[in-house]
């Protein structure tokens, strides 16, 4: 082995993922120098508590608490960025490009965020930015995207992004869990953070919803530009309704092409039953990804974990490192394409609207006047009485959002309607 086979890796974290792209770079080296012709060592590694014990097959002396000194060190050729957040994070990564060195990174929250400028930065310094990890953990799904479809056109993305949130709706379908309990015993096996506001909330889908996008349209999609709502709201109810109606509850992540411009949002959806993504469950993640010539192509696995995620970030190694090496960049940024993002209101939705009304003559007519006037028609209506007050579930047809929320609005000031107890959108065909 040569002094150029050998390839110095510089970890900027030391954590879950951190922890187990070391160890799988040391317990591998072998089959990835088979595979590559490299070896890839760990040379210097950035932690926040440099007294802490940690169980990774790297020398203490390594270690150091200035993640400044690994991005300087000349013993080091590519960073990995394993650190998250957004600052130092995105300085460091900048100060790794500046000094001709490849980053990968598995980062969404920063990318979701300052992709466009970090990808600027690589192609200025000719240098590669890698991202595997920062979409569905130890899912192949970003190097599909840009290499594996690179002259396909894709319509539609669709992804169960977000593994916390899919094992906390599966307990409460499944097990009848209400969302506080689900919630919580997502924390205890460690799929949770304490604050899971991030996951709950959908901040941490939307931001890989960003990504996608960007490489599946050529856009410069940015966090801000998804439509967001979370699963916060999502009630037993809504859960056992959705079941009655053939369909399961999920918080989907869609990018799609729509009249020449971009829609990404991620919200809970009704899907049937059926659906591909439907049989996901607990902390999985899968997507969607719909093509003009090749149909459907649905990609599945861990979404997270130490291990799973690792995988990603060693494969984005190996590459990063095959092209120091041997020249040549890989595809990794979004290509601008000005495609204009398409607020929710343009869109086609189709709701699902569970009312509590007066249980007397005269109030579904009344309901379904409200209906009419907005010029949404209804699918179905189930009805349920409860002494003197009834549920009903209506689902609609597709019609533009804006009027479905101008109806749903008008149902609420109706003097026979008690509450509109939730509206959830319905994706994914009929079940
Ligand atoms: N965990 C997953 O399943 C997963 C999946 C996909 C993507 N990701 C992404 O991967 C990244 C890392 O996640 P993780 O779960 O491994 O996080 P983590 O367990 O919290 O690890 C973060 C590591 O970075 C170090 N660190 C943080 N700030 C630092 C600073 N200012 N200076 C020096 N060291 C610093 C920490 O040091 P200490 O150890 O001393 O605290 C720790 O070693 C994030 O961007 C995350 O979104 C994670």
């Amino acid at each position: 082995m040569t002094a150029g086979d050998r390839v110095r890796i510089g970890l900027l974290g030391c954590g879950n993922v951190g922890a187990a792209v070391a160890r799988m770079l040391h317990d591998h080296a072998e089959d990835i120098e088979l595979r590559s012709g490299l070896r890839l060592e760990v040379t210097r590694v950035a932690v926040r508590d440099g007294a802490r014990d940690r169980d990774v097959p790297v020398p203490r002396e390594r270690f150091t608490t200035d993640p400044r000194e690994v991005v300087d060190d000349p013993d080091v050729d590519v960073v990995a960025e394993v650190m998250g957040g957004i600052e130092p994070a995105h300085s460091l990564i900048l100060a790794a490009f500046a000094a001709g060195k490849p980053v990968v990174t598995a980062n969404k929250e920063l990318l979701g965020t300052f992709g466009a400028e970090l990808f600027e930065a690589a192609g200025r310094h000719d240098v590669d930015l890698l991202y595997e990890a920062s979409v569905g953990g130890g899912i192949p799904l970003i190097r599909p995207l840009l290499e594996s479809l690179a002259g396909e056109r894709i319509v539609r993305v669709t992804g169960i992004v977000n593994g916390t949130t899919n094992y906390v709706l599966t307990r409460m379908s499944e097990d009848g869990s209400s969302l506080a309990d689900a919630i919580a015993e997502a924390q205890s096996l460690g799929y949770a953070e304490a604050d899971p506001t991030a996951d709950i909330d959908g901040h941490d889908a939307a931001a890989k919803a960003a990504i996608l996008a960007a490489i599946a349209f050529d856009a410069p999609v940015v966090a801000g530009d998804v439509y967001r709502e979370g699963i916060a709201e999502v009630s037993a109810d809504d859960i056992a309704n959705a079941r009655r109606l053939g369909y399961v509850l999920k918080l989907l992540a869609i990018a799609e092409v729509v009249d020449g411009g971009v829609s990404v949002r991620v919200h809970p959806a009704m899907i049937p039953s059926d659906h591909p993504l439907a049989s996901v469950r607990l902390s999985f993640n899968a997507v969607l990804i719909e093509g003009e010539r090749v149909g459907e192509l649905m990609l599945f696995g861990r979404g997270a974990g130490g291990d799973p995620t690792a995988t990603s970030v060693v494969g984005d190694l190996i590459e990063a490192s095959r092209n120091l090496r041997h020249g040549g960049r890989s595809a990794g940024a979004a290509r601008a394409r000005v495609r204009p993002i398409k607020p929710i209101d343009e869109l086609p939705a189709q709701y699902c609207i569970v009312l509590r009304v007066d249980d007397r003559p005269g109030v579904l007519a009344a309901i379904a006047a409200a209906f009419a006037e907005h010029d949404v028609s209804i699918k179905s209506v189930w009805q349920e009485g409860h002494g003197e007050e009834a549920q009903l579930v209506v689902v609609t047809h597709r019609g533009p959002e804006r009027a479905l929320r101008a109806c749903t609005d008008a149902l609420r000031s109706l003097a026979a309607v008690r509450e509109v107890s939730s509206v959830i959108r319905v994706e994914g065909g009929e079940p």
